[in-house]
């Protein structure tokens, strides 16, 4: 239907569903809102669907705006927290009707214009209008946001209630609860919703019910509650008795009891108040004055004149004085005098004039009159005092004015008078502010409208109010004049200059029907709720309000500091008249009138069911009645024929301007092209609005609420673009701060770097300039210039000739060659490293090669450097002996065991004559070396006879063994070649234990053939190896050339 979210359609047509949904069931609930109803203008129907809905528990329903309720007299379960929450911030059509939903209505419109409100709450004595103030009241109390300020301005606001109905509410035949005051109390709220303080004001207050209270009725509950619930120490120091009847104000006359009422709890009621008195902050002192009041007043009541013998009033000292002077504070005499005399001027003089009985029971009865309703006014102050904001910041109020209803009694007097005289007043002020102004409205915006006939009850009013011509003039006329002037002259009067007013019958006035129901003293009006017949009795009497001037004087003096706060020593000279109280309460409306006329009005509308205070009873006649007088038609059928909702242009473009693309978020043109352009866009038919002079007008408010609906998504939208928008903002910034600060960190870092790589080079330079100069200085003594470089070199040269050691003992090689300045410390390393491979190795040998080594060590000292191939053998290890025993022949064994064979070895042995070659076995013993040729000994030679052994400095492996010959027939020399030349020439050293006697010769050996006759072998170099005998009869040996000579030698 608009263009609204798939969603809210839904939304839209589930609200339509619901309020009209119920159109399908209307048989049994009848329907929520009257303007929905068919037959608007029949009173039949609308009462018929209130019966239905009154019959299924639904109390509430609806005329546009306004609610109805009708007072079910039981306990419907209906406004628990959980109730509250599903109305809290929900559009007004959404749910059923309830009271809860009009104070949210009211409290978010307030929120949302910043603009005052009043819930104005109308209806007969009982129909729930103080139930329903408290019901927004509390629901203000939950919804409103709280802090812990305004919790305790809530508790104030809440408890105020119980203490003024203690005070102001009363049991009447109507109602057992019946508010005998006018209220009006403001809530304040700051711009965040919280209620922050309150204000009320009270009207007219019944304070004859003090001293009198019809059949069946009571008195002011806090009498009954201070006498039933009051604590024993309370009672005996104000001098009751826990007993009611004892109190002649509260007992009716002529039936010495006083009238019960089931559904008061004056005992748990006692408590409350006492309880909310101290969270008001009552002060002790004050509360005890307040109790000693209402105490007084009981006293007062019970005091009793007798006359004397002339007829005048005197009083016996009874108790009753005693406690007043106590409670009050006031000496006995004088309250004693104050009673039974008045003041009168005579002449210039005052004198003191005695009272009949008749008069002091009247002077009496107005002084408790007077004290109680001074003190209820004290007692306003004080909570208004305690509820005060004293903040100044700018707040809005809702207003809820909780005034009596109209009340018609079988006996109507000066109060009802008032009473419905007000309620004349409320309806012409709904009237103007409604129906009247609804008219002109439309007729100034230009608008087409078919009048809606009603009636204007303003001539009422000006009956009542008129200047020179109301009733309360001609009242007020009687009273001041001089003369006799009684409540039947003043009736006179009034048949005098009223007569012939519609709304005005009297006896006398009316025509012969009417006449039978009007007394001689009662005066007729036809309210615009309805005839009320007022008895003039006592007319006159109210409204005087009189309070002897001497008497006041004598309540001047009271040490009770509230008595003495009502009865200021200021107050107007009592010679001047003051104002008659029909007058004070007719400008009082004038002031209230001005209050709400400045704010935006919200109705509820009460209603009774019965007049029995009956559950579940509902009497068509009755209620038939107040559907007229509460104006409900007329209200009904101007909400028909209108518009529900009509906003000026500039407000509702402001408002709902984001939900069009052209209009948001500025319009250039006129608000009204504006709001035009807007609902084109939301697709307003033609027939749901129409466009003023300066205001648009929605016929139904399902439309609003569609809008209203649409405004609350697209403000979420709203907000979360302009959320977005400043977050990215925000983002940006912190973004741009962060890159500030990352860049400046950066080069910060960059610029530290820089300045340490610039310092390492500067070092790096010095060391290498250092080195430099080390290094072309190295040569010259330790100086400045060169220690440092000198130092790195010797560490250099230690750390490098660490790596690059020797690893063996024979390694002679291997050493790093040290820079000039190192070169006599590594000598001295040398030996050093050298000694110690040595000291290592010689630890690390075993005693076996320990010997090898001793015997290689002597080869060694023999050969080396002397016999060409004896490097060579340095690597073959020694064995013990080269034949084993077992490959010596038995024989020679057997032959040369004694001796102890040491070492055998084969050879080649070479003739002494022809040099031809023979295998032989070489074997040591003890004492001598055995050449053997298998079983044979073929030369045996002591080693005493061993002169010596030649070998030559070649590399062949001949030996000769030069032999002690004395003997011709000893054979000579040995010429022997052996592959184990040094291992068997060393063992021969060692076994013969001879050292020196191994000569290594070069170029040839002589030797002995036999003794005398020598021989010679000759010993060279060659190509290969040769062996032979030489033309000149030498044995010539031929050896090749040891390579490596050289280098084993090193
Ligand atoms: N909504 C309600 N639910 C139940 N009972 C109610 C309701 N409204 C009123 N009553 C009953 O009716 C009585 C009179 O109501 P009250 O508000 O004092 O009337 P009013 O102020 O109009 O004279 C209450 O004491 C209560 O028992
Ligand atoms: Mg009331």
């Amino acid at each position: 239907m608009y263009m609204f979210s798939k969603s809210l359609e839904e939304r839209c047509n589930r609200i339509l569903r619901d309020m009209e949904g119920s159109l399908t069931a209307r048989d049994r609930v009848g329907i929520q809102d009257f303007v929905l109803l068919d037959a608007y203008t029949s009173e039949s129907a609308v009462l018929d669907n209130l019966r239905k809905r009154f019959n299924e528990n639904l109390i509430y329903t609806y005329i546009g705006t306004l609610l109805v309720s009708v007072n079910p007299y039981k306990e419907l379960g209906i406004y628990t927290k959980k109730q509250m929450d599903i109305y809290m911030g929900v559009n007004f059509f959404e749910l059923p009707p309830h009271i809860y939903a009009l104070a949210d209505n009211v409290y978010r419109t307030m929120l949302t214009e910043t603009n005052n409100h009043f819930i104005l709450i109308s209806g007969e004595s009982g129909a729930g209008k103080t139930e329903a103030s408290k019901k927004i009241l509390q629901f203000y109390a939950v919804s409103c946001p709280s802090t812990k300020l305004l919790d305790n301005v809530r508790d104030r606001l809440l408890l105020s209630n119980p203490v003024l109905e203690a005070f102001g509410n009363a049991k009447t035949l109507k109602n057992d609860n019946s508010s005998r005051f006018g209220k009006y109390m403001d809530i304040q709220f700051d711009h965040m919703g919280g209620a922050v303080g309150g204000h009320i004001l009270s009207y007219l207050l019944e304070k004859s019910r003090v001293v009198h209270q019809n059949h069946g009725e009571r008195s002011f509950h806090i009498f009954y509650q201070l006498v039933e619930g009051g604590e024993e120490d309370l009672l005996r120091w104000l001098g009751l008795e826990r007993n009611c009847q004892r109190y002649s104000y509260l007992v009716q006359v002529g039936e010495g009891e006083c009238a019960k009422v089931s559904s008061v709890n004056d005992k748990s009621d006692w408590k409350t108040v006492r309880k909310a008195l101290s969270v008001i902050e009552f002060s002790e002192s004050n509360i005890e004055s307040l109790f000693a009041i209402i105490a007084s007043v009981l006293h007062l009541g019970n005091v009793t004149f007798v006359a004397d013998s002339q007829g005048y009033a005197t009083l016996n000292n009874s108790p009753e004085i005693h406690w007043l002077s106590k409670l009050l504070g006031i000496p006995a005499q004088v309250i004693q005098v104050g009673l039974t005399h008045r003041k009168i001027e005579a002449r210039s003089e005052e004198v003191l004039s005695p009272f009949t009985v008749d008069q002091a029971v009247y002077a009496k009865d107005a002084l408790a009159k007077a004290i109680y309703g001074r003190t209820f006014t004290w007692l306003v102050n004080e909570l208004n005092e305690s509820l005060a904001n004293k903040d100044s910041s700018r707040k809005t109020v809702i207003g809820l004015l909780d005034i009596y209803g109209f009340e018609v009694f079988s006996v109507n007097s000066f109060e009802q008078f008032c009473i419905n005289y007000c309620n004349e007043k409320l309806q012409q002020l709904f009237i103007q502010l409604t129906l009247k102004s609804e008219q002109e409205e439309y007729e100034m915006e230009g608008i087409e409208w078919e009048s809606v006939p009603y009636f204007n009850n303003k001539i009422i009013c000006d009956l009542v109010e008129e200047k020179f011509k109301g009733i309360i003039s001609v009242l007020d006329e009687e009273c001041l004049r001089p003369g006799e002037a009684t409540d039947m002259t003043f009736l006179e009067k009034l048949e005098e200059k009223m007569g012939g007013h519609p709304h005005f019958v009297t006896h006398k006035l009316a025509d012969q029907k009417t006449r039978k129901t009007l007394e001689r003293g009662d005066f007729r009006l036809l309210h615009y709720a309805g005839e009320v017949t007022y008895s003039v009795v006592g007319f006159l009497d109210k409204n005087n309000d009189l309070l002897y001037r001497n008497i006041k004087e004598v309540m001047r003096q009271s040490k009770n500091a509230i008595v003495k706060h009502c009865f200021p020593s200021t107050e107007p000279d009592s010679k001047k008249r003051p104002e008659t109280v029909a007058t004070q309460f007719k400008s009082s409306l004038v002031g209230l009138t001005e209050i709400l006329m400045s704010k935006e009005p919200w109705y509820v509308r009460c209603m009774k069911p019965n007049e029995g205070k009956q559950p579940g009873l509902f009497d068509d006649v009755l209620v038939r009645h107040q559907v007229k007088y509460l104006g409900l038609m007329e209200h009904l059928r101007v909400r028909r024929a209108g518009f529900a909702y009509r906003r000026r242009y500039e407000i509702f473009l402001q408002r709902y301007k984001p939900l069009c693309p052209d209009t948001w978020p500025n319009w250039k043109g006129t608000a009204a092209e504006g709001v035009e352009c807007l609902v084109k866009h939301l697709g307003y038919k033609p027939d749901e609005y129409k466009m003023g002079r300066t205001k648009i007008f929605i016929r139904h408010p399902r439309t609003l609420f569609a809008t209203e609906d649409a405004f609350e998504v697209c403000k979420h939208e709203l907000a979360t673009r302009i959320q977005a928008k400043y977050k990215g903002y925000r983002v940006k910034g912190d973004y741009i701060r962060q890159r500030q600060a990352a860049t400046k960190i950066e080069t910060c870092w960059r610029g530290m770097k820089a300045r340490r790589e610039r310092e390492k080079r500067a070092w790096a330079v010095k060391v290498i300039k250092k080195f430099i100069k080390g290094f072309m200085t190295r040569n010259q003594p330790a100086c400045v210039d060169n220690t440092e470089y000198l130092a790195f070199v010797r560490q250099n040269y230690l750390t490098r000739l660490k790596e690059n050691l020797p690893k063996t003992v024979v390694d002679k090689n291997t050493w790093l060659t040290p820079p000039p300045i190192m070169q006599e410390a590594s000598q001295m390393l040398r030996k050093l490293y050298t000694r110690h491979m040595v000291r290592r190795y010689v630890q690390g040998i075993m005693t076996e090669r320990k010997a090898q080594l001793q015997i290689k060590g002597l080869t060694s000292s023999i050969f080396k450097g002397t016999k060409e191939n004896y490097p060579h053998s340095v690597g073959i290890p020694f064995v013990d002996t080269r034949i084993s025993e077992e490959d010596i022949h038995i024989k020679v064994y057997q032959m040369i065991r004694q001796e102890r064979i040491k070492y055998s070895v084969p050879v080649v042995k070479y003739d002494r004559n022809g040099f031809r070659p023979r295998f032989r076995q070489l074997i040591y013993t003890g004492s001598a070396a055995y050449l053997v040729e298998e079983a044979k000994i073929k030369q045996r030679v002591e080693f005493n006879n061993l002169k010596g052994v030649s070998v030559s400095t070649l590399s062949d492996n001949f030996l000769i063994l030069h032999v002690q010959c004395e003997d011709i027939k000893q054979k000579g020399d040995l010429v022997l070649q052996c592959d184990y030349l040094f291992e068997a020439l060393t063992k021969l050293c060692l076994v013969a234990n001879k050292h020196n006697f191994i000569k290594v010769v070069q170029g040839s050996v002589k030797f002995d053939i036999q003794p005398g006759r020598e021989g010679f072998v000759d010993f060279k170099s060659g190509q290969e190896t040769m062996i032979y005998r030489a033309k000149n009869g030498h044995l010539m040996v031929e050896s090749t050339r040891t390579k490596s000579r050289a280098m084993i030698q090193n």
